[in-house]
C-alpha cells in the first residue's frame, strides 16, 4: 500500500491536506474496514476504494466526473501497484465511478464503499442523512463517535500509509 499511496499522491492535483485529501482517505478507509468486518462486503475492494475514489479530483467542490477519473486511475494502476480478481476489480471500478451519483442500493461491497465515504460528510459540515446511507448498520450507527470527522485518526493514517496491518 505504500507504493500505491505514493503513486496516487504523485498524480493528485489538490492539497493532500485538503478536504478530500489524505485525512479523508484515512477516515474512509477506517469506516470501510469497520463496515466490511460486519457485512458481506469485500474488504480488499473497500480498502482500495478509500485510495481511489477521490484521487482524481480537480477541485474541492462540485467535480462531477472525479469518480470516473478515479476509476480510470485504478484501471491504469492495476497490475503495477495492486491487483484484484476480475469480479472484485469490476466492483472497485463501479464503486468509484458511481460514488458521486448517490445510489443507495446494490452489491454489499458497493454499499460499504459508499457508506464509508458518506459517513465522513462531517468534514464539510454536513451531518450524514440516514436516507442517503446504504447499509442498515450505517443508518443505525452514523452518529457514533467512531465516525466523527474530528476523531483521532493516528491509527487510520498509519493504516493508509501501510505502516499498520488493519487485520492484526
Ligand atoms: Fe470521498
Amino acid at each position: 500500500m505504500k507504493a500505491l499511496l505514493a503513486a496516487i499522491l504523485r498524480q493528485y492535483r489538490l492539497d493532500p491536506e485538503g478536504f478530500h485529501g489524505e485525512s479523508h482517505w484515512a477516515r474512509v478507509l477506517e469506516n470501510g474496514l469497520w463496515l466490511a468486518a460486519r457485512t458481506a462486503a469485500n474488504v480488499d475492494v473497500v480498502r482500495l476504494f478509500a485510495y481511489f475514489h477521490d484521487a482524481c479530483r480537480e477541485n474541492e467542490g462540485i467535480d462531477a466526473d472525479h469518480g470516473r477519473r478515479g476509476a480510470a486511475l485504478a484501471v491504469r494502476m492495476r497490475g503495477e501497484y495492486f491487483d484484484l480478481p476480475d469480479t472484485d476489480f469490476a466492483l472497485l471500478v463501479d464503486a468509484c465511478a458511481r460514488h458521486t451519483a448517490g445510489p443507495t442500493t446494490g452489491d454489499p461491497t458497493l454499499l460499504a464503499c459508499w457508506d464509508a465515504d458518506r459517513l465522513d460528510l462531517g468534514r464539510v459540515g454536513i451531518v450524514p442523512d440516514p436516507d442517503y446511507l446504504c447499509t442498515a448498520l450505517a443508518k443505525k450507527e452514523h452518529g457514533h463517535i467512531r465516525f466523527h470527522h474530528d476523531r483521532d485518526i493516528t491509527q487510520a493514517l498509519l493504516i493508509l500509509h501501510g505502516e499498520e496491518n488493519p487485520d492484526a
